[in-house]
């Protein structure tokens, strides 16, 4: 038997998740009980299954209820959670999300390929004067932080800010990256304040090309959003698009460096890219789960679970599940099909997967047109938490 660690502990994932266990735990017991110290503990859903049965019930297993953090929040934040789309269980999150859905389709989303492009060729040319770089912060994050500014049409000078903001919302859980305790919702709410004033700012304009107009505008249910809504939704978008990104474009590169004959594959036939950034996201996830709360007694793989129950959908497992996918902990950049759950499944699948898919392919097709040479000149180290599957620092040098 693996050693037991407890899957909420965060210095569980700090060198890397415990796939061994997890493996374990899906043959033994799929639906995992986990105790948790001051609060009520959770149901770990582990199988690929059991995980798209649990995302495709969203009234069953509600999002509303208590959150999607294993960690209950105290009411004042559980109430901001709520107005996240990330948070609404039906039929408030259909209304909310039908407007939001257009700008993020695949077909509206490619149109922004030339302008990622010129982004990530500005950002290899100013890694290349590096030459020694740290990849997480000078590479990778610049490219989410200014496709999220420009979408929403947020002044420049604010892009740098906006994106630590949401880094220290995400890295709480890491000593290292994150500010006090009693700080801890301090950077989503000043990024929440920021939103607010922005839209104040920005309904004295005339109406511009960007998300931020189109949000402002929007008709939610006969109800255009208020100020506050749309600061609640900047930081979800901000916090959701960031973080999220940039750790695929670490992690993806990483996992490439840990697999020489592939990335070769790669340089050789940028048409297997797409395929690549499919397996990158199953195999290194961003996030490793997303909670729902039950709202009446149920079974799940013949476990009985109560109504108020916490059910973490556990994506670290659910993506090596051997049942849905041979070889499950082999990375295989020409794996098919790939139908790992890292953008999650049903009612609240991620908005932003398009995009994600199109900055990761391109950014990664400039990396490897750029630089002949790729290598790591330091370990890579992880960020501390349950929830992010991340990397806060990677040294590299880029030549060639
Ligand atoms: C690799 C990058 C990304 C990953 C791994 C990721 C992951 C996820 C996951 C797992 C969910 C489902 C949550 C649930 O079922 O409770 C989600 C939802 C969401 N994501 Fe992403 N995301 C990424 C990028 C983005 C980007 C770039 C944006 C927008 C700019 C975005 C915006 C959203 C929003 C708004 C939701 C909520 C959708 C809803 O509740 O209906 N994400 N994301």
């Amino acid at each position: 038997m693996t050693t037991l660690s407890a899957l909420h502990d965060p210095d569980t994932y700090v060198d890397g998740p415990p796939h061994e266990l997890l493996a374990e735990l899906r043959r033994t017991q799929p639906v995992y009980w986990q105790e948790m110290d001051g609060e009520p503990g959770f149901w770990a859903v582990l199988t690929h299954a059991d995980v798209t049965t649990v995302a495709r019930q969203p009234v069953r297993y509600s999002a509303w209820a208590g959150g999607v953090v294993l960690e209950n929040l105290d009411p004042e934040n559980l109430e901001m959670l709520r107005n996240m789309l990330l948070a609404m269980d039906p039929p408030r999150h259909t209304v909310y999300r039908r407007p939001l859905a257009p700008p993020f389709k695949a077909r509206t989303i490619t149109r922004l390929e030339d302008r990622i492009r010129a982004i990530c060729r500005e950002i290899m040319a100013e890694a290349r004067e590096r030459g020694d770089v740290e990849f997480v912060h000078q590479v990778a994050a610049p490219l989410p932080s200014q496709v999220i500014g420009e979408l929403f049409g947020l002044p420049r000078e604010d892009w740098d800010h906006i994106h630590e903001l949401a880094e220290r919302n995400t890295s709480a859980q890491d000593p290292d990256m994150a500010g006090s305790p009693e700080d801890a919702y301090g950077p989503s709410m000043e990024l929440a304040m920021y939103g607010i004033e922005l839209a104040a700012r920005r309904r004295q304009e005339e109406p511009r090309e960007d998300l931020t107009s189109l949000l402002l505008d929007a008709d939610f249910d006969g109800q255009p959003m208020s100020d506050v809504d749309f600061g609640v939704f900047l930081v979800q978008l901000v916090t959701a698009g960031n973080d999220t990104t940039k750790t695929m474009l670490a992690s993806g590169l990483v996992r490439l460096l840990d697999h020489p004959d592939q990335l070769a594959t790669l340089r050789a036939d940028h048409s297997l890219i797409p395929g690549a950034i499919e397996e990158i996201l199953r195999y290194d996830n961003p996030l490793h789960y997303f909670r729902r709360t039950t709202t009446e007694d149920v079974v799940l793989h013949d476990v009985p679970i109560a109504a108020g129950e916490k059910v973490a959908m556990w994506y670290t497992s659910a993506n090596r599940d051997e049942l849905v996918f041979p070889g499950a902990q082999r990375f295989d950049i020409r794996r098919s099909p790939n139908p790992h759950l890292s953008f999650g499944i049903g009612e609240h699948f991620c908005l932003g997967a398009h995009l994600a898919r199109l900055e990761g392919r391109v950014f990664l097709e400039e990396l490897l047109d750029t630089f002949a040479t790729v290598e790591l000149t330091g370990t890579p180290q992880r960020t501390r938490s349950n929830l992010n599957n991340a990397i806060k620092r990677l040294p590299v040098r880029l030549a060639g």
